[in-house]
């Protein structure tokens, strides 16, 4: 027990705080030695394969196939097959039972969840427990109400679903992403075909078993493993009428030139650089921690990561060395230990671009700041990082960072503070601290960001919509905008 300073009549604090390890139990989780690709309700075996770590260990953790074209085509005809059979004319009501009971199964099986996706991505499991699975059986709850009640949610515009539909997703949240993309697909009639990262496909994988307990018909959802070759093949296919897809803008784009002319449907949600604006009025400490979640949250491996703090000069001082101070006391280290903080970084590749990135910072001219901490030496790892001295051209303040590395920036007045918050190619989310309303309301307005946080960040839920201005993509996911993208109407 660590010695306890005790001062005159308040509450003894221990000196140090030095915690004992407590790592969540892997033996929940029950993996097989392979994984084939997931089509008609079936497992179908591939010519190609690869394996999937562990981003904190670099263990290898199952061998996972890669999906070719022609596995595609299969996957797509199963999709196509499955929603012609019965399930785009299904009763809503039918379908939301289905997705209800999906829901309900992810939160029974939450914990076994919660610790492959902290195994498989690197993300602390306080994070996947208390954010990721909660979140994405929130979703497919709040689309399985929606199922049988499109009609009232377009009133005279008789909807009714697109086909199959292609689905994209990252490695960053990569079950709240399934989540996101099958629960509106599901409750509006479609059929999918998803594939998720390739670092990051055992939680999908797992998912396939929740589908086979809840008794989904086979082919209303299939799940296609491989790297971004898969997904180019699934954009290409002419069976598919509808594409999803969350990931970087550059392959947004390219993916919006390759459907040009095709009319399929896309929706597509890219990269941020967020403003995160700290006012001299607001409440510092809350800020502070704010700034925290913002940006530390799952490595900053965050689109919407308030990757840029503005904070207004007359606090600057106060501000960082708050913030300093604070991340410091950031315990970073093994996923699976209940008191961690800040995991491991995705992959080798993300970490490569990160340390690229901080690099440039410094050569630019920028202060870097890390408080000491000791990283694990198998896996991959960077410490929080706080930049100032940070001017606005630098590249750690334009590019997407996609790590734990914060560039602050000051601003005087609010005009000031929109017009650098928006000096970028992005607009996925922004921050606004302060105690007045008035100004909340009127940052939101000038600010070019599809959501705008006030005295909170990363705060989300189905009920309210997501998605991106300019370079951060079109398109909205959640709330009833999500179920748009996955309707055509005959008007
Ligand atoms: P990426 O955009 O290459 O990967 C995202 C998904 O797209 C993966 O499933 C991948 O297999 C697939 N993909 C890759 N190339 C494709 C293609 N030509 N056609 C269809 N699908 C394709 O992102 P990556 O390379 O993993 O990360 C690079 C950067 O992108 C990150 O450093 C970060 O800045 C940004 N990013 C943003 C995300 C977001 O949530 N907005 C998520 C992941 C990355
Ligand atoms: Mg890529």
């Amino acid at each position: 027990m660590t010695e306890l300073d005790r001062k005159q009549d308040r509450a003894p604090v221990p000196k140090e705080w030095t915690y004992a390890p407590a790592p969540e139990s892997r033996d929940v989780v029950k993996l097989q030695d392979r994984y084939g690709l997931f089509i008609g309700g079936e497992w179908l075996e591939t010519k190609e394969s690869y394996e999937t770590i562990s981003p904190s260990s670099e263990e290898v953790l199952a061998t996972v196939s890669q999906g070719s074209p022609e596995d595609v085509d299969t996957a797509v005809t199963a999709a196509r097959a499955a929603y012609s059979n019965g399930w785009s004319s299904l009763p809503g009501s039918e379908r939301a039972k289905y997705l209800f009971r999906i829901a309900r199964i992810l939160q029974e099986r939450s914990r076994e969840f919660a610790v492959l996706e902290s195994l498989n991505g690197g993300k602390p499991i306080k994070e996947s427990r208390d954010v990721d699975l909660p979140l994405a059986a929130a979703h497919f709850f709040y689309y399985a109400g929606w199922a049988d009640k499109l009609e009232y949610a377009f009133p005279n515009r008789k909807p009714t679903p697109v086909g199959v539909a292609g689905q994209i997703i990252p490695w960053n949240f990569p079950l709240l992403m399934l989540a996101w993309k099958l629960a509106p697909a599901l409750a509006c009639g479609n059929t999918v075909v998803l594939k998720p990262a390739e670092t990051t496909p055992l939680t999908a994988l797992l998912f396939c078993d929740v589908l086979r307990q809840a008794e989904l018909p086979p082919g209303v959802v299939n799940i296609v493993t491989g790297d971004g070759r898969t997904g180019a093949a699934l954009v290409e296919h002419p069976g598919v009428d509808k594409i999803a897809f969350t990931g970087s803008t550059e392959v947004g784009k390219a993916i919006q030139r390759q459907l040009a002319g095709t009319g399929k449907k896309l929706t597509l949600e890219l990269g941020g650089k967020a403003a995160n604006i700290v006012f001299d009025d607001c409440a510092l400490d809350q800020a502070v921690e704010g700034i925290v979640n913002g940006i530390y949250f799952n490595q900053g491996h965050v689109c919407c990561a308030g990757s840029r703090l503005f904070a207004q000069e007359s606090i600057y001082e106060p501000l960082v060395e708050k913030l300093k101070k604070r991340l410091e006391t950031l315990r970073v280290g093994d996923p699976l230990d209940k008191n961690t903080d800040v995991g491991a970084i995705n992959s080798k590749m993300q970490l490569d671009r990160i340390k690229e990135l901080v690099a440039a910072g410094e050569e630019e001219g920028a202060e870097i700041y890390q408080p000491p901490c000791v990283l694990p030496e198998k896996g991959y790892w960077f410490a929080p990082t706080v930049f100032t001295n940070v001017a606005q051209s630098y590249r750690i303040a334009q590019e997407e960072i996609f790590g734990p590395v914060l560039s602050v920036l000051t601003f005087r007045t609010p005009e000031e503070a929109v017009e650098k918050a928006n000096n970028t190619p992005y607009g996925l989310s922004a921050g606004v601290w302060t105690e007045k309303g008035s100004r909340i309301l009127w940052m939101a307005q000038q600010l070019r960001a599809g959501v705008v946080w006030a005295n909170t960040f990363n705060r989300f839920d189905p009920t309210s919509p997501f998605g991106g201005y300019k370079e951060s993509g079109f398109g909205r996911e959640g709330g009833l905008h999500g179920l748009e993208p996955y309707l055509r109407f005959d008007e």
